[in-house]
């Protein structure tokens, strides 16, 4: 497994008193700590990630350059290593244990393979086992070939699943262990996460599961007594629901099982429930529990946690990232998560699902976790018709918007993640929180002026009601400022500004959160592109939640970008009615390195 080099982060955190007085009537102070340092050059997000995403990313991009926004066509169709028809078994693989369940780590010990291959051989998991037809992951053995063996957690991909080694230079297989299976795989209930309706008397339950059947969830108010039931609905998606390659090839796509919803209603606000979710002929999870919204418009201090831009990486990316976002829900009374588009990165590989919705279960099926679409769901050159937002796919002149979803398009986000139903599903929605109104845009689809979504955002911000939530906070997963020096993310910026930055001010919207750059970033209150001591509105760009950072070169020092850090960490926002704080917290050490505080 290739092993990059890792992280030395020697960002000096020095905080420095930072004060300004804004003679503005919505917002007159805000203080933050934190100032703008030089940029580091040397901040090589050294982060270990597995080859096969790069593979993939590579494979998907190749093929963009080679087909030239589809004027040529290309072939999509990748066959690891060579044909496994013509495979010599030589060896059979140990892996223990040989039954487990979902997130488990498994040992794969290969002491007899013989050396004439070991130079340069090639890890792969097939599910379902016994045939050829599904390499699902799969892991170049260089450096680890000689210790004979490794360790990996394996994801529940509902059917039984198989090692086998190819070789580098003839693509034979010349391994194969046993079959590894799943305990209960299909009946298990998996991937619980929780969402808001802007209804403080609601929850929404998703979960999945490989059986087909009515979901249910059991409520109550104590851990050993859940007297209310509730029923919902299900639903699932196919290989052909694509929009394009790689996500609908057979080879790569995995069935996601069942995908269920159940809304839970006649809830008190701010309320701790305990429930439990599944199906009594199949199987129940064990009780957990969440607590409600407050009533819209309370006063209390509420608290919670925003970030994209995620995938699937060691520390101190993603799983640091959850692991610090868990302890924020347990001790330090976080009650949601904003993860603002770029979650999986799947890039069109199912099994990258099935890890990822692993990895934030112990956060989402505790506090809601509300999702917003990135370029790494959405973006896609082909089949856009298949789009499940009714809308085509948005590629302006002036956006750098591909094909970075592998033909996903938003089609496991729309199935997977069910949002508020006041605006367009998981693409554009706003809920209330306490004293804040959130904003979930996509800028992934078309938000100029006269779309859909325009329209629909007008609309919300009329509406406004600013005695019961003074604060509003709007995100979409680009932003509309960076300091990027790559020009297509300069022009994308500025194009979002040119559509979005005058009604946002307008109706005096208080922060603009994006991510895609994977840095972390505040601006100074902004409009058209200057400081503002009357006008405008707060940018803040929190997209290092987990996917390999961006280099410090590649950005540039601009007057208005107050802090800046390439490092991995997530938002933090607590508001009440006449006070918001804003923070950074460092995955590093779980520091705040950046504050913003701000009062009505
Ligand atoms: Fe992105």
């Amino acid at each position: 497994m290739k092993t990059r080099s890792k992280l030395l982060i020697l960002l000096n955190l020095c905080a420095v008193a930072f004060l300004a007085v804004y003679n503005y009537s919505r917002a007159p102070t805000w203080t933050s700590i934190g100032s703008r340092r030089s940029l580091p050059s040397t901040f090589a997000g050294g982060v270990h990630r597995p080859l096969t995403v790069d593979l993939f990313k590579k494979l998907v991009y190749l093929n963009l350059d080679y087909d030239k926004r589809l004027k040529k066509k290309s072939v999509w169709k990748w066959v690891p290593g060579g044909s496994a028809d013509k495979a010599v078994l030589v060896d059979r693989l140990q892996v223990s244990p040989l039954e487990i369940r979902n997130g488990d780590m498994v040992t794969i010990e290969w002491r007899s393979l013989p050396k004439s291959v070991s130079e340069a051989v090639v890890l792969a998991l097939y599910c379902p086992q016994g045939t050829n037809e599904k390499l699902i992951d799969y892991w170049p053995l260089d450096e680890e070939i000689s210790k004979e063996n490794m360790k990996m957690n394996l994801y529940n991909v509902r059917m039984d699943c198989q090692f086998k080694v190819h070789s580098n230079h003839s693509g034979k297989i010349v391994a194969v262990s046993d079959a590894i299976r799943f305990k209960d795989s299909l009946s298990t209930p998996e991937h619980c996460h929780l969402a808001l309706t802007d209804n403080p008397q609601e929850m929404r339950v998703q979960w999945s599961s490989g059986y087909k059947y009515v979901p249910e969830v059991l409520v109550g108010l104590s851990l050993t007594n859940l007297p209310h039931r509730f029923t919902g609905t299900s639903s699932t998606y196919s290989a052909k629901d694509m929009c394009g390659p790689p996500a609908n090839l057979s080879a790569h796509f995995i069935d996601p099982g069942q995908l269920h919803s159940v809304l839970l209603t006649g809830l008190k606000p701010r309320t701790k429930y305990y429930y439990q979710y599944g199906n009594k002929e199949f199987k129940f999870s064990t009780v957990k529990s969440f607590t409600t919204a407050p009533i819209n418009g309370s006063k209390d201090v509420v608290k919670f946690i925003v970030y994209g831009d995620m995938d699937i990486t060691p520390f101190p990316g993603s799983e640091s990232t959850m692991k610090n976002v868990l302890n924020e829900v347990s001790t330090n009374a976080a009650s949601f998560v904003l993860h603002i588009g770029d979650l999986s990165y799947a890039y069109g590989f199912g099994y990258r699902w099935d890890e990822w919705m692993t990895l934030i279960e112990p956060v989402a099926s505790a506090v809601p976790y509300m999702v917003s679409v990135g370029n790494h769901e959405q973006d896609t050159l082909i089949g856009s018709e298949k789009d499940r937002s009714g809308e085509k796919g948005f590629h302006p002149s002036w956006g750098n918007y591909g094909h970075d979803s592998g033909g996903e398009c938003g089609v496991p986000v729309f199935h997977r993640f069910h949002m508020p139903d006041n605006g367009n599903h998981v693409y554009w929605y706003s809920f209330k929180y306490g004293s804040i109104q959130m904003i979930q845009l996509s800028s992934e689809h078309d938000y100029t002026a006269g779309s859909r979504q325009h329209t629909w955002l007008s609309n919300v911000l009329e509406r406004l009601d600013r005695q019961m939530t003074p604060w509003v906070a709007v995100t979409a997963h680009r932003p509309l400022y960076c300091t990027s020096k790559y020009m297509e993310d300069y022009e994308t910026a500025m194009g979002m500004q040119r559509a979005l930055e005058e009604l946002l001010v307008s109706h005096e919207v208080d922060l603009f959160i994006g991510g895609h750059l994977h840095v972390y970033e505040r601006t100074c209150r902004m409009y058209k592109s200057k400081c503002s001591s009357n006008r405008g509105m707060i940018h803040l760009v929190a997209g290092a939640a987990g996917f390999e950072l961006d280099h410090g070169e590649q950005f540039e020092d601009k007057e208005w970008s107050l802090y800046f850090a390439p490092a991995f960490g997530y938002g933090r926002i607590s508001a009440s009615h006449d006070h918001l704080l804003w923070e950074y917290v460092s995955n590093y050490d779980g520091k705040v390195i950046d504050s913003l505080s701000l009062k009505k």
